[in-house]
């Protein structure tokens, strides 16, 4: 079912796709056979959310702090990348998806580059729903190489605010996220969409990256419909707008 209009089902959901490890752990497999299961589970998950009109989806493949890890699973990491473009490009071309890699590409390898490329110039003109991989990306990352391109411009102080910052953000081409899904149990943002995260809806699962699945992603589309955003607001609709107290009439409390 698709429900693009339905104003319970977010415009752009943003995914921290953590428990790879664990899940391979589980099974007595090295920690890049989770990642490798992370991709199928991405795959479904674009599709899910296509199929129920969520028109932007952006997840978290590869964090600035993720250069920490073993050598060996930073460098399965770039590999399994270059394989699920090969290996996934025509279907979700097909599907009208829109792939953007966004992220510091300093420090990524020729050939991983070239693939990026590839994806993002075979689905540019797809509209269903358009998939953000952040890849080598942080949220502080982002706001920094935000205020450098704007000093280049020799930005005027007097003249920036928050909509001109946004604008040189990587994200800067979707709305703000409605829906931040982290699994694998952790409570943290982990430097994920730091700036466009301000009022987004958050949910966490235990469920692990790799399990996650439709059923998944409706219980937490079930959990988004049920909130009340108010965005700083006293209530998103007043119930009887005639009863509130005007602005200008302080209550008299006030006063005592
Ligand atoms: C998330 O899964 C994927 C990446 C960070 C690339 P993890 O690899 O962090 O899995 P856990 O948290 O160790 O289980
Ligand atoms: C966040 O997960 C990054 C990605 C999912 C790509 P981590 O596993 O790296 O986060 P921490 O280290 O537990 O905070
Ligand atoms: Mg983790």
């Amino acid at each position: 079912m698709r429900e693009a209009d339905s104003p319970s089902i977010p415009r752009h959901v943003a995914i921290v796709m953590d428990g790879n490890g664990r899940w391979a752990r589980k099974r007595l497999m090295p920690r890049v056979f989770g990642h490798k299961a992370g991709v199928d589970a991405l795959v479904r998950t674009v599709r899910a959310c296509a199929d129920r009109g969520v028109r932007h989806l952006t997840v978290f493949a590869f964090s600035s702090e993720n250069w920490k890890r073993p050598e060996d699973e930073v460098s399965g990491l770039m590999a399994l990348m270059m394989n699920a473009v090969a290996k996934h490009m025509a279907a979700l071309r097909e599907e009208g998806v829109r792939v953007r890699i966004v992220g510091d590409r300093s420090g990524i390898s020729a050939g991983v580059i070239a693939s990026w490329d590839t994806i993002e110039a075979a689905t540019a003109h797809n509209q269903r729903i358009d998939l953000y991989v952040a890849f080598n990306y942080g949220g502080r990352w982002d706001i920094v190489q935000a205020c450098k391109r704007l000093l280049a411009e020799g930005v005027d102080p007097s003249t920036l605010d928050e909509a001109r910052l946004a604008r040189h953000l990587v994200m800067h081409e979707a709305p703000d996220p409605d829906l931040f899904i982290r699994t694998g149990g952790e409570l943290r943002l982990s430097n994920f969409l730091l700036w466009q995260s301000a009022y987004a809806e958050l949910h966490f699962s235990d469920c692990l990256w790799p399990d996650f699945d439709a059923g998944e992603l409706d219980r937490a589309l079930q959990a988004y419909a049920r909130r009340e955003r108010r965005f700083g607001r006293v209530t998103a609709s007043p119930p009887d707008a005639d009863a509130a107290v005007p602005l200008s009439q302080p209550a008299s409390f006030l006063s005592r």
